[in-house]
């Protein structure tokens, strides 16, 4: 369980107490990592320096919400993470995301935290050069895209030369391929969030194109990112889309063809592996596409997401 004990002990402490041991383990977790600096932005620590924000009535008797004592300031959101959009919130009962009652329910952030938290993550992920070769080599860092408050993630491999290009997650030509995915889905890109497990190009020295599997000690040195990315998003389902994205949060399995389709877990979110659309394009056959297509209805069907007879007929064989 992420961030506390136990329900019982989350309804006997304060909201306020539960945050900081949320904290506390989130920074014990990066210390386990290796890590030795945090960077934290200034609006975070005038928020440190407040006193105790007041516990808002919960909106269920096991989750409470914490109200920041932060001015409603403007927070420094890059504009194309911040607009709401047709997600409703997690607390209310939703039409187009809903939740399992199984699925556990993490601490709900406070929106404002989260965004600080998000921007100040970022800022620090965008003049990365822990791996000099890939810092010398990129034209953008490729963070990631889409509604931090998302209860749909999907996680690729690395960024390809029109992301390091255009600095966003599968703009190319296997981007335009899970765009519509997505939206076949009845979703947009908008509405969930993209990211990969590297943030920048693996570099292809002395080539001009071409594409590489980020290595290992690459894959290690950049997974600190994409794990707090998820801390923050707290999103209900994963899709790792891929042999790589699987392995760098789940660490080496079986491969993506005995993989893909059955339900994994990362931190008690329920991940789904598939295939990458990369290999869709190089395998058009519609039984690779079709397998795709029912992984993804097994999501929609774990958020509780309207299915059409379309939709469920979609691939469906004749
Ligand atoms: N492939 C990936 O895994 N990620 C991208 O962002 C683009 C292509």
């Amino acid at each position: 369980m992420r961030g506390w004990v136990s329900v019982y002990d989350a309804r006997m402490s304060s909201g306020y107490d539960q945050l900081l041991d949320s904290t506390i383990q989130h920074l014990e977790a990066l210390k386990a990592r290796g890590v030795r600096h945090v960077a934290v932005a200034p609006e975070t620590l005038r928020a440190l320096a407040q006193p105790a924000p007041r516990l808002v009535a919960p909106a269920s008797p096991t989750a409470p919400v914490i109200q920041s004592t932060v001015p409603p300031a403007p927070a420094p959101v890059p504009a194309r993470l911040s607009p709401p959009v047709a997600v409703p919130p997690r607390t209310e009962s939703p039409a187009l995301f809903s939740v399992e009652a199984s699925t556990p329910s993490a601490f709900p952030l406070d929106p404002v935290v989260k965004a600080a938290a998000f921007a100040e993550l970022r800022a620090r992920a965008l003049v990365c050069v822990k791996c000099p070769n890939l810092a010398a080599s990129r034209k953008r860092v490729v963070f990631g895209v889409g509604n931090i408050d998302s209860p749909l993630m999907f996680v690729g491999e690395a960024p390809g030369a029109d992301e390091d290009q255009q600095g966003e997650p599968f703009v190319g030509k296997a981007g335009q391929l899970l765009t519509k995915i997505i939206e076949t889905m009845g979703l947009s890109r908008a509405e969930v969030y993209i990211a990969n497990i590297l943030k920048c190009r693996p570099d292809t020295p002395g080539e001009s194109a071409g594409n590489r599997k980020p290595t290992p000690e690459e894959m290690a040195t950049c997974i600190p990112y994409l794990h707090e990315q998820i801390d923050l998003i707290q999103p209900k389902v994963l899709v790792a889309l891929g042999g790589t994205a699987v392995e760098g949060l789940l660490g080496k399995t079986v491969g993506i063809t005995k993989l893909r389709g059955t339900w994994k877990t990362y931190r008690n979110i329920p991940l789904m592996p598939t295939y990458h659309p990369s290999y869709l394009l190089r395998n058009q056959a519609l039984s690779e596409k079709r397998k795709v297509w029912e992984d993804m209805l097994a999501v929609m069907d774990k958020l509780l997401m309207p299915i059409s007879e379309k939709q469920r007929k979609f691939f469906a064989k004749s």
